[in-house]
């Protein structure tokens, strides 16, 4: 779990989430370097490092007063690709996000093979976007998109990406969420050591 003291990889990460954008010809999201060291302080960021190289990272977001909640800027550097590590850093925002918003629906955006396989691990399903939230905020975020144009031409109902959602009153998604958390129950250990208190509202 990142905090204050991995501020200085800030600027890695945002700009390894660019290049790897250009290199997959999408749009991203813009991320201001100010909203990311907000991320690490309050304790919704999570980064992998190999000694003090940096691996990976993502973070989770709340919208619409906490009723949703993203695991979002999944990253991890090329020369750490293919050995599981997305699958972890994802497993512990995902876990981090149902502990801390039990009653939260936690979606996704993607067009990604590899975060699309890995939420439906967790026990999320494809959705159609009126399941997602109607926050404003966090649909500004598709503006940076090259795809942007589609969004707005449907009226916010079609896009290029999949909308997945994880609803925690749905008995067949807690249950695949439970497996995958059995699986790697060490995701618990590294959520507790940042919050031994528990977590602040
Ligand atoms: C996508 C990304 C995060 C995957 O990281 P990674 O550490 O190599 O992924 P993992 O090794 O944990 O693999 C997780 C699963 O996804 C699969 N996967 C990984 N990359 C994939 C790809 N490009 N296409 C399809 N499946 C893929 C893996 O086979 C694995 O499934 P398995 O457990 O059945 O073998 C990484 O390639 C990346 O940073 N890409 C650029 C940024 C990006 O696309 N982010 C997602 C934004 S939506």
């Amino acid at each position: 779990m990142a905090d204050e003291s991995h501020i200085p990889y800030v600027d890695t990460i945002l700009t390894t989430i660019a290049a790897a954008a250009k290199v997959r010809g999408t749009g991203i999201a813009k991320r201001n370097p100010e909203y990311v060291k907000q991320k690490m302080r309050e304790g919704k960021a999570v980064i992998a490092l190999y000694g003090e190289e940096f691996a990976g990272f993502s973070y989770i977001e709340t919208w619409g007063g906490k009723a949703y909640v993203t695991t979002s800027g999944l990253i991890v550097a090329d020369k750490f690709r293919g050995l599981g590590l997305a699958k972890r850093i994802k497993h512990v925002t995902f876990t981090l996000a149902r502990l801390r918003w039990p009653k939260a629906k936690i979606f996704s955006l993607t067009s990604g093979a590899a975060v699309m396989k890995l939420n439906t691990e967790h026990g999320y399903i494809p959705v159609t976007f009126a399941q997602l939230t109607d926050d404003e905020s966090f649909w500004k975020g598709c503006e940076g998109c090259i795809n942007h144009d589609v969004l707005v031409r449907t009226d916010r109902r079609y896009c290029v990406c999949t909308g997945m959602l994880f609803d925690p009153e749905r008995e067949r998604s807690v249950r695949d969420a439970d497996e995958e958390l059995a699986k790697d129950p060490a995701v618990l250990d590294i959520i507790k050591r940042r919050f031994p208190d528990g977590f602040p509202d």
